[in-house]
């Protein structure tokens, strides 16, 4: 499509949106007055109106039955979260069984790792992307410390090549083939929170499985936000959280994927609590642990219904749109924005760079030349909520749920003004 630098054109655009209902289906905070232009989707997502609806509904039955809610509430504490395997299985493109949701993600990823990295004295090694977001890299550290071996030894980070701002497929599966019968675990994010790039998580899973090793995935940034096929490609174990694109509010519950082929085993290595062991016979307070027969056999404690309302408000709204629709407006929206950053690029010459490569979902990155903070504390100050990242790199994700092409119009503006004033 022939994109235009114009109001006309992007008014256009939203005319046509079949997701233009939902953006007044969100809050959206206002800068002087104003309703705010927002790319931080893929650091925390905005607030469903509907959200307030599931919340007071818990609050309303907490208070009216106390105790009695975990069975009689509207809709039951004990297995809140029972209903949310199917929407989000779904999303993650899994089957039903595969899917929970608990605690919360990085918590989860180490829950995981207890049953996924099991290093023995030959195959002990990670393989993960060189700065991989911070909390995996701490887990990734404390995990290989607790079975006592060295982290210079045991993590073996994907570097980019020299010059490049991505990494290569080519490069990762050559690494994991040179590792080999050494590795133990393949875990690396979906989608990089910094460059954003996309992973190509079928080509490297099964690379991965065909080394001998188990591949996870810490889906933070991709899930909502890209095509995910967790069961198709054979993937061991993955886990996201439901603040970003899911819009489940802040620090908010984590879900996991469990392959089914590990689901309905007692022998398998696992931290185990009472919401783990079979429904029916859990209130028997018996000794033995009976696994459940799906991913809820690596739940630990009970359902935290506050935090699992908000996401279940947001899970209907997935349900309604699908993840076909999303990536649709996802791939519109984020193609007209780099639209408008390179006309702007042009006129101001060359003041960035995008560094996100073509496997992307809705996150650009951009690389400020000769601008810094000052060009960041100017957007925010005029509506535009982006986020910052050392040493020089603005974030911008417009969520297809409920940014506008009009904002990604409007931003440029805002953009070029900053650019020339700083
Ligand atoms: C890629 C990635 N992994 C892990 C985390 C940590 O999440 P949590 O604080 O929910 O454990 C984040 C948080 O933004 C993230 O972006």
């Amino acid at each position: 499509m022939q994109f235009q630098n114009t109001l006309e054109f992007a008014q256009k655009l939203d005319a046509e949106d079949p997701l233009k209902e939902y953006r007044d289906a969100f809050h959206f905070p206002k800068v002087n007055g104003k309703q705010v232009i927002y790319f931080t989707g893929n650091s925390l997502g905005l607030q469903p109106k509907r959200t307030q609806e599931f919340v007071d509904e818990v609050m309303t039955d907490w208070a009216q039955l106390a105790v009695e809610g975990h069975f009689y509430a509207k809709k039951p504490w004990w297995d809140y979260h029972e209903r949310m395997a199917k929407p989000l299985a779904k999303v993650v493109g899994a089957k039903t069984e595969e899917v929970s949701v608990m605690n919360t993600l990085t918590v989860n990823l180490h829950f995981l790792m207890v049953s996924f990295y099991r290093p023995t004295s030959k195959r002990y090694k990670i393989i993960c992307e060189e700065k991989a977001f911070p909390s995996d890299q701490y887990m990734f550290q404390s995990q290989v410390k607790f079975h006592g071996l060295n982290p210079d030894d045991a993590i073996v980070e994907i570097k980019k090549r020299e010059g490049e701002h991505f990494w290569r497929t080519e490069d990762i599966v050559a690494k994991i083939n040179e590792v080999g019968n050494e590795l133990a675990l393949v875990l690396i994010g979906g989608v990089n929170y910094y460059n954003g790039q996309v992973f190509d998580m079928k080509t490297i899973t099964k690379a991965g499985k065909s080394v001998g090793a188990n591949v996870g995935w810490d889906l933070a940034h991709a899930v909502g936000n890209i095509e995910l096929k967790l069961h198709d490609w054979g993937v061991d174990f993955a886990a996201w959280c439901s603040y970003k694109y899911m819009n489940s509010g802040p620090g908010n519950a984590s879900g996991i994927f469990v392959n089914e082929k590990y689901l309905n085993k007692t022998d398998i290595p696992r931290f185990e609590g009472w919401w783990g062991t079979k429904k029916e016979s859990r209130f028997l307070m018996k000794p033995e642990f009976e696994p459940m027969d799906n991913a809820d056999a690596w739940q630990v404690s009970n359902p935290p219904t506050l935090s699992l309302a908000p996401y279940l408000a947001s899970l209907t709204m997935f349900e309604e749109v699908g993840m076909k629709t999303l990536i649709n407006k996802r791939n519109k929206i984020t193609s007209y924005l780099e639209f408008i950053l390179n006309e702007i690029d042009r006129q101001v010459e060359g003041s960035f760079e995008i560094i996100t490569p073509e496997d992307r979902g809705c996150q650009l990155s951009v690389l400020l030349h000769g601008q810094g903070r000052p060009l960041f504390d100017y957007l925010m100050k005029n509506g535009v909520i982006t986020d910052w990242r050392e040493p020089n790199v603005i974030r911008l994700a417009p969520a297809p749920f409920y940014s506008s092409f009009e904002d990604m119009y409007r931003f440029g503006q805002i953009l070029k003004k900053g650019i020339l004033k700083n």
